[in-house]
């Protein structure tokens, strides 16, 4: 145990396991025990209480919104990097390219980055297809991002990153970054402004009515077991354009939530309803 953890039975880890599931239906495995322990002390040392079983008593008996939302933000994983499984924007370009020869200026488009962390993902969406289609600057063109985790949410709408976290990006993808005096690197106005970062429980009920031209939500149902991620990958069915597409991660599937879709590429659905339109 490292200086300041406190110990945890393992009776207080099906607790914490279950409320963590409850809340946002992240199913821990028995492999996280190190991590919970790691981040949890801290928080439960900073409210002076002396266990892990007094923390889930807290929790559960009346703590503010603020220290269930830090239970939450303690205990999800938010790795993600700019031009992640990066075939899927090879992808979206060519999608988006189509759609730009076949509609008019202004039209509405609208993608959703589910599960979005610190912001790469949506930032990525943003400033590739402003690279690869500038008419978008005369499309009514919105990226809505949204995560359970406040914290990465915050990071994520200032859209400044060590310059480590461009490392790996050829040198046309990483130009657009602003560099700041200070080392760091910001991710373009123009792009930023396309991007509202918004809080957002995919198990509870969602306030948008979409439709979404693109879904993404990669590596977050990977947390979620079968029945919720049949579940939520349903639900972005029903909000998906007929025409739409959903991406998912590289080691994800749709399971029971896989009815109204079909596959088109690696990881890459589109609504059944869209193939029956290009059928008709
Ligand atoms: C590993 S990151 C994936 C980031 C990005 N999509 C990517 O592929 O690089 C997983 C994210 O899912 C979020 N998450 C976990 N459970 C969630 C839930 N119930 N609702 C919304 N977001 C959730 C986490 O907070 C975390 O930021």
């Amino acid at each position: 145990m490292e200086q300041g953890e406190i110990s945890l039975s393992e009776r207080e880890f099906s607790r914490i396991k279950e409320r963590v599931y409850k809340v946002a239906g992240i199913a821990l495995s028995d492999a996280k025990r190190t991590l919970v322990v790691s981040r949890l002390s801290k928080i439960v040392r900073s409210l002076d209480l002396g266990s892990f079983d007094a923390y889930v008593d807290y929790l559960e008996r009346g703590a503010s919104a603020e220290d269930g939302q830090e239970f939450i933000n303690a205990l999800t994983t938010n790795l993600t990097r700019f031009y992640r499984e990066d075939h899927h924007f090879d992808h979206l370009r060519g999608y988006v390219g189509n759609l730009i020869a076949s509609k008019p200026r202004g039209t509405r488009l609208r993608i959703w980055s589910a599960g979005c962390s610190t912001g790469p993902e949506p930032y990525t969406i943003g400033m590739d297809m402003l690279a690869a289609h500038p008419e978008l600057k005369r499309w009514d063109f919105k990226i809505l991002a949204t995560d359970i985790d406040t914290a990465v949410l915050a990071k994520a709408a200032r859209g400044v990153y060590p310059e480590s976290e461009l490392a790996g990006l050829s040198p046309e993808r990483a130009r657009p970054f602003q560099r700041l005096a200070d080392g760091t690197v910001q991710v373009p106005a123009a792009v930023r402004e396309l991007i509202a970062f918004k809080p957002l429980n995919l198990i509870a009920d969602w306030p948008m009515k979409g439709p979404f031209d693109a879904i993404f939500c990669r590596n977050v149902a990977i947390y979620f077991d079968k029945p919720t991620q049949g579940m939520v990958f349903g639900r972005f069915g029903k909000l998906l354009a007929p025409e739409g597409f959903l991406y998912i991660g590289h080691s994800e599937n749709l399971g029971s939530g896989g009815d109204g879709f079909r596959l088109v590429g690696k990881t890459i659905y589109q609504s059944r309803l869209g193939s029956k339109r290009e059928a008709a």
